[in-house]
């Protein structure tokens, strides 16, 4: 895939397993290049190429517009973005605590809405 004759650059969050991973390695046989966030990223997709890890905790809403501030100055050439990370709790909502709503809507939502700015 190309943009005005340029590979992508895709930048995938939740990169470290399941749904993120397998969207990866499908844009790398895309022929995308691909900047893979998670937690636990470092040393995953070792000897791959086209595939660059940053490891970065999207849960940290504080320190997140810094650190994608920083991300962007080192990759400024992403083209795209795949908001994938996250977690689903299950259970009654009486269940969960303030705190335990608010980490959700911090990772699942905001997280997202502030890398796609
Ligand atoms: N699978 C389903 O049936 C299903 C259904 C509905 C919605 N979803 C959503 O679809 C997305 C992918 O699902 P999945 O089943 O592939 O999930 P998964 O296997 O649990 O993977 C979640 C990914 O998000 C990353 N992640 C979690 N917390 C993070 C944090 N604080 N900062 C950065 N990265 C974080 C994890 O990496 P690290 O642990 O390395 O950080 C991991 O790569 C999730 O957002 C999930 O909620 C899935």
């Amino acid at each position: 895939m190309t943009l005005n004759g340029h590979h992508r650059t895709v930048l995938v969050t939740g990169a470290s397993r399941g749904i993120g991973k397998a969207i990866c390695h499908k844009l790398l046989e895309e022929g995308c290049n691909v900047i893979a966030v998670s937690r636990s990223i470092n040393g995953l997709f070792a000897g791959v190429g086209g595939i660059t890890t940053y490891p970065l905790d999207l849960s940290d809403i504080k320190q997140l517009p810094n650190e994608l501030r920083r991300l962007h100055k080192q990759h400024p050439e992403i083209t795209d973005l795949v908001c994938n990370a996250g977690v689903g709790r299950f259970g009654s909502i009486e269940e969960f605590s303030p705190e335990q709503i608010q980490g959700l809507i911090d990772l699942n939502l905001t997280a997202h809405i502030l890398t796609a700015r």
